[in-house]
C-alpha cells in the first residue's frame, strides 16, 4: 500500500502555493472541513465530491476525501477514477493501537485527488466505538500525518449524529452543512449547529461553521425556495453562503457514472455551481487567515 501511494505521494509533497496553509512549525497544515448534514440525501456526498474536485482541478489543491459514512457513496460516486486498496477506515479507527489513517487512502486519477475507501462495516465500528474511552478523538489523532500531505480534508459524514459523525466534527475545522429547499432539512440546521455548540464547549475543540450551502435549488418551486431562503437568512445569515446548487439532472447521472461532474458534463449548470462553491470556499479562507486576531475570527464564525 505505502509502495502504491509512494509515487502520488511525491506528487502531493510539491512545494505549497499557498502560504496559509503552512503551520506555525512550518509543516503543511491541511484545512479539514466536515460535510455534516441531519437529513439524509440533502447532497452531502454530491457536495464532497463536486467541491473535491473543484478544489483539486481548478484551485490545485492537493485534496484528500474522507469517507465515515457506511453507505460508501464517495467512492462508488468516483469509481471510474479508484483501485482501492489498503486498510478500511474501520481497521485505523479500531485498532488497538494508534493507527495512521495514511494506511487507508488511494490515489485516485483525478489530479490531486485521494480518498479512503468505502467501508460497510463502519455500521458496526460506530457502535464499537460507543464502549472506547476517548472516542470522539480517534479520527483527530489518526489524521495528523495526513494534515501534513495536503491543503484540504474534505470528511463525508452519514446522515445522523452518531459516533462517526462527532469523530469527523472534532477532527475538522469548521463544518460545511449542505441544506435544500426544504423544511426538515431546515430544522436538521439547528441540530447540527447545536452539536457545533456541544463540540466547542464539551468536548473542547474549536470548530467553527464554514457556513450553510444551499442545494438542489430547483426554479420550478419558487414559492418554498423563497420562504426557506428567507428562513435561513433570517436564523443564521452570518452563515448563509451565497452559493445555491441548483437542482441538475447532470449531477445525479454523473454520480450514477461514477464519475465528478467535472469529467462527466464540465459545462453543466452543476459543474458550473461546484465551481463557485470552490472559490467561495477558498474566499471565505483567505478572509479568516488575514483576519488579524484569533478572537476576531471566532467572532466571524
Ligand atoms: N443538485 C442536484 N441535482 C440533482 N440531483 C442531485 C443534486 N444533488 C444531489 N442529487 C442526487 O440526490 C441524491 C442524494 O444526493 P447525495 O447522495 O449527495 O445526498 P447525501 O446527503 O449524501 O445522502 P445521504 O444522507 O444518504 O448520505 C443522489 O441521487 C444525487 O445524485
Ligand atoms: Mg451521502
Amino acid at each position: 500500500m505505502r509502495n502504491f501511494l509512494t509515487d502520488g505521494l511525491k506528487k502531493l509533497r510539491a512545494p505549497v502555493s499557498d502560504p496559509a496553509s503552512v503551520s506555525k512549525k512550518g509543516q503543511l497544515s491541511a484545512r479539514v472541513v466536515a460535510v455534516a448534514a441531519q437529513k439524509g440525501g440533502v447532497g452531502k456526498t454530491t457536495t464532497t465530491v463536486n467541491l473535491a474536485c473543484a478544489l483539486a482541478l481548478c484551485h490545485g489543491k492537493r485534496v484528500l476525501v474522507v469517507d465515515v459514512d457506511p453507505q460508501g457513496h464517495v467512492a462508488s460516486s468516483l469509481r471510474e477514477s479508484v483501485r482501492i486498496a489498503g486498510a478500511s477506515l474501520s481497521d485505523v479507527l479500531l485498532s488497538a493501537t494508534p493507527r495512521d489513517l495514511m494506511d487507508a487512502v488511494s490515489q485516485s486519477d483525478v489530479e490531486n485527488l485521494c480518498l479512503t475507501p468505502p467501508d460497510k462495516a463502519l455500521n458496526e465500528t460506530d457502535a464499537r466505538l460507543s464502549s472506547r474511552v476517548g472516542r470522539e478523538y480517534v479520527l483527530q489523532a489518526a489524521m495528523q500525518s495526513a494534515r501534513t500531505l495536503f491543503d484540504v480534508i474534505l470528511i463525508d459524514c452519514p446522515p445522523n449524529l452518531g459516533n462517526l459523525t462527532l469523530n469527523a466534527l472534532v477532527a475538522a475545522d469548521e463544518v460545511l452543512i449542505p441544506c435544500d429547499m426544504s423544511i426538515l432539512a431546515f430544522e436538521g440546521v439547528a441540530d447540527l449547529l447545536a452539536t457545533v455548540q456541544v463540540v466547542n464547549e464539551r468536548l473542547r475543540h474549536p470548530l467553527g461553521v464554514l457556513g450553510i450551502v444551499r442545494t438542489r435549488v430547483d426554479g420550478r418551486t419558487q414559492q418554498i425556495n423563497d420562504a426557506i431562503g428567507s428562513a435561513l437568512a433570517d436564523n443564521y445569515r452570518e452563515h448563509l453562503l451565497d452559493t445555491r446548487i441548483p437542482v441538475n439532472s447532470a449531477l445525479a447521472r454523473a454520480q450514477a457514472a461514477g464519475q465528478s461532474i467535472f469529467q462527466f458534463a464540465p459545462t453543466s449548470k452543476g459543474a458550473l455551481a461546484y465551481r463557485v462553491l470552490a472559490d467561495e470556499f477558498e474566499a471565505r479562507h483567505r478572509a479568516r487567515t488575514t483576519t488579524p486576531s484569533r478572537a476576531t475570527a471566532k467572532a466571524h464564525r
